[in-house]
This record gives structure tokens, C-alpha cells and sequence, in this order.
């Protein structure tokens, strides 16, 4: 399939996608991907330019991984606009749309599952068990169809990150993972698609994660090493927002997300937060003394 004149080609076949890249491979051509769930905004368009500026060949997959979302939560719901999509690929350059159907990635029931057990459980997985198994699947297919490739993801979802960083080393996947800073609106709130269930209201409030990270990270230079206090610093701060329900703040390990243990070296500070029905994360690195 072709898209429309000066947009990307749309692919939704393995088979195509495969053919397509091993091709371009054969010349030579690097390859760089960006695995998105749609309703692309400019934190996407952000991973494209970045993966534009190293690769010959842009690849932005385009798919709503039913294996990361639990029963409840909002795969139904999930913001879904391909000719949006399709637009924001034109404009970043991006050559290819891959745009399966659940029929193409999931022809049957999945019996085999990629966990990354350590990483998975904490943060986020504490509170959406499976989901990152479910991302660490999708991944790893991705992966698999698309071959040696550099691969885009944004810092927003750190833990994604670090897992998914984490399977390319423990599998051995000729894949380059790429971490990109977050795209922020001006008041800081960083973006993402569920920003789109806030109302007026939770929208006002929503940049506290922002600004309890940057307490935290403040509260650590000065040279706060106890992890509890910095965390209950955070906590204080989103408390301060009256429509805000915090579901963790964290200070950890970048590498192995661990808390509890005197804050040394590079620390992540990472919040999660409830306004109605979006949940809301963000992070932030600082250094400990
Ligand atoms: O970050 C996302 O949009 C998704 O978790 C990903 C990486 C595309 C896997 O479905």
C-alpha cells in the first residue's frame, strides 16, 4: 500500500514491512523505528525528527497493544485518529506507517510472554500488573519484524525505557535503544495522549508533577540522601493539588529502579498521579552528592 502523495507509505503487513526493510538494508540504508500506540502529538513527532536525523529510512509503527492494557482499564476508550497520524508522520518526514490490525499481530490467543521480572513489578507495574509485560511483548515483536534497527522511545515512560533497553541486552537483539527527552506544553505538564481525558479543571492542576519533581530534585542537591524524605517531599507537593490522587513518588536507581538505599550518584525521581480517570507519570534526573 501507498500513501497519499508526500506522505509516509502505509504498510499493514508483516510480510510487507519485512520485505520493505530487508530491502532497504541490502542498500545499505540504516533504519530507524518508533513504536507508538497513535494519537500522535509532538512528543512523537520529537522521537521521528530524532530517529530522521540518524537513519535513511523512518519506520513509525502505529498499533493499540491490547497485552498492556488490564481488564478496566482504557483500551476501548483509547484515543485512536490514523489520518491525524498519518498527517503528523508527513510532516516529520517519517517513510513508512506500519498500521496493523490485532488480526496481523495477534492472528491467535498469545502463549508466550517477554517479562523483565525486577523491573516490571515496581512503579507503574505495582499498580497495572502485566502492563509491562504486555509492552515488553509488543516490543520484542516489533523488534523482531522490523531487525536491526535504531529504536526511539521517549524518557517520559522511564521505566518502559529502562526495560526495554534492559530485553534488547538480556535477548541479544540487534536493536539500538534511543531515549529521548520529554516534550513538554509550557507549563511544563509533559506530553502525552491520555492528557486528552483531563478536564479544564484537572488541566489547571495537572503541571504539579512537574513541579513536585522539581522540588524533589531540589531537596537532593541540597543534600538530602534519605530517599523517604525526598519522596515525602513530592508527595507533599501533589497533595497541595486538590483534584490530584498520588499513586506513588519515587526516588530510585536509573538502572535498576531499587529504592531504599542512601540516594548516591545519579538519581530518577519519578511520580504517578490520578485527575478523574487519567493517570498521569513523569521523571526527572538529578545527582546525589
Ligand atoms: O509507549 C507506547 O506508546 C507503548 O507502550 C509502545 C512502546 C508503543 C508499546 O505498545
Amino acid at each position: 500500500m501507498t500513501g497519499a502523495a508526500g506522505g509516509p507509505a502505509i504498510e499493514d503487513t508483516i510480510s510487507g514491512l519485512r520485505a520493505r526493510l530487508d530491502e532497504a538494508r541490502a542498500r545499505r540504508r540504516r533504519v530507524g523505528l518508533v513504536p507508538t500506540m497513535g494519537f500522535l502529538h509532538a512528543g512523537h513527532r520529537s522521537l521521528m525528527e530524532h530517529a530522521r536525523s540518524e537513519n535513511d529510512l523512518v519506520v513509525v509503527s502505529i498499533f493499540v497493544n491490547p497485552l498492556q492494557f488490564n481488564p478496566g482499564e482504557d483500551f476501548d476508550d483509547y484515543p485512536r485518529d490514523l489520518d491525524h497520524d498519518l498527517a503528523v508522520c508527513a510532516q516529520a518526514g517519517a517513510d513508512i506507517a506500519f498500521a496493523p490490525a490485532q488480526q496481523e499481530m495477534y492472528p491467535a490467543p498469545v502463549a508466550t510472554s517477554v517479562s523483565i521480572g525486577p523491573l516490571s513489578d515496581v512503579l507503574c507495574g505495582a499498580s497495572r500488573p502485566g502492563h509491562f509485560d504486555g509492552v515488553a511483548t509488543v516490543v520484542a515483536k516489533l523488534f523482531s519484524i522490523v531487525g536491526e534497527c535504531s529504536a526511539y522511545f521517549g524518557e517520559k515512560d522511564f521505566q518502559q525505557l529502562a526495560i526495554v533497553e534492559r530485553m534488547a541486552k538480556d535477548l541479544s537483539l540487534p536493536v539500538r535503544v534511543v531515549g529521548c527527552p520529554t516534550v513538554r506544553e509550557p507549563d511544563g505538564l509533559a506530553l502525552s495522549s491520555r492528557n486528552a481525558y483531563l478536564s479544564a479543571a484537572e488541566r489547571a492542576q495537572a503541571p504539579v508533577l512537574r513541579r513536585a519533581l522539581q522540588a524533589g530534585a531540589a531537596v537532593v542537591e541540597a543534600g538530602e540522601t534519605d530517599g523517604a524524605v525526598v519522596e515525602a517531599e513530592m508527595a507533599a507537593v501533589i497533595a497541595g493539588a486538590s483534584l490530584a490522587r498520588i499513586d506513588y513518588a519515587a526516588a530510585v536507581d536509573p538502572a535498576t529502579l531499587a529504592r531504599g538505599r542512601p540516594l548516591r550518584g545519579e538519581v530518577r525521581l519519578l511520580v504517578a498521579v490520578r485527575f478523574g480517570r487519567a493517570r498521569l507519570i513523569d521523571n526527572l534526573g538529578c545527582r546525589a552528592g
